[in-house]
């Protein structure tokens, strides 16, 4: 299986043909990924924090949005994801919307540099034509879920998304306990769509990562693990050697 590069193999073709456009062509599904969620990182330092993120040999970094109206926060915006960008170009950004509309800052955040674009079932917009239109923009959609929203609701988008995200806490904070109890969502996303990206977010450290992934997830979000770690590069390898 192959994972994806950064730099400059970043646009060239797909060696298994994929089919994916230009941004997607080298993020090949089913690989172990970690990734951090900046909403734990320290914002009097961010620059620097995403470069610690990167440098810890993590795969992407988690950009939490959040709308005031659909969890009770708010985070950051476009700007934050155009500075990752301009910080480590070479860095995967994976953008959550925890938004209501996100219809209406697809554009935003596609010219800020996102390059997968996460939208929830629970939002309130035409999801199929939201879906579309992330890949349209040659950019990877995915589609989250909430803890308390049955996974069946998924079952009409499964051809339309690249990539599934199964919340493990109630979305808005960082720093909740890991929910158990979603994790049979995974195995129903993974026995209908065996090849998709299933990613959990929400309290996931090393010892929540490996029953997600027993459960069919391969994509780990780690907001406060992760970031409250001294040696994060550590913590990464301990979390792969783990999820092996
Ligand atoms: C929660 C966010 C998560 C959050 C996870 O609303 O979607 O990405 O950053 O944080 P931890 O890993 O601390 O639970
Ligand atoms: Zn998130």
């Amino acid at each position: 299986m192959l994972g994806f590069k950064r730099g400059a193999a970043r646009r060239q073709t797909c060696p298994i043909a994929c089919g994916g456009g230009a941004n997607r062509v080298y993020y090949h599904p089913m690989k172990t990924q970690i990734l951090p969620s900046l909403l734990a990182a320290d914002f009097g330092r961010l620059a620097e924090e995403i470069l610690r993120a990167e440098a810890s040999g993590a795969d992407a970094l988690h950009l939490d949005i959040m709308d005031p109206t659909f969890v009770p926060n708010i985070s950051f915006g476009p700007d934050v994801v155009s500075l990752a960008k301009r910080t480590a170009p070479g860095f995967y950004r994976n953008v959550h919307l925890m938004m209501n509309r996100p219809d209406l800052y697809l554009d935003a955040f596609a010219k800020a540099g996102a390059q997968t674009i996460q939208v929830h079932v629970e939002a309130d917009c035409d999801l199929h034509s939201v879906l579309r239109r992330i890949r349209e923009m040659d950019l990877r959609n995915a589609i989250v879920l909430n803890p308390e929203t049955p996974v069946e609701v998924l079952a009409p988008y499964l051809g339309e998304i690249d990539e599934a995200l199964v919340m493990t806490v109630h979305p808005g904070h960082g720093g909740q306990k890991f929910m158990a109890e979603c994790l049979p969502k995974v195995a129903w996303l993974r026995e209908r769509r065996p090849e998709l990206d299933v990613m959990v977010d929400g309290g996931v450290n090393g010892e929540t990562a490996t029953l997600a992934a027993k459960a069919g997830a391969n994509q780990f979000v780690a907001g406060s693990y992760l970031f409250a770690q001294k040696d994060m590069a550590a913590a990464v390898a301990d979390m792969r050697r783990r999820l092996a």
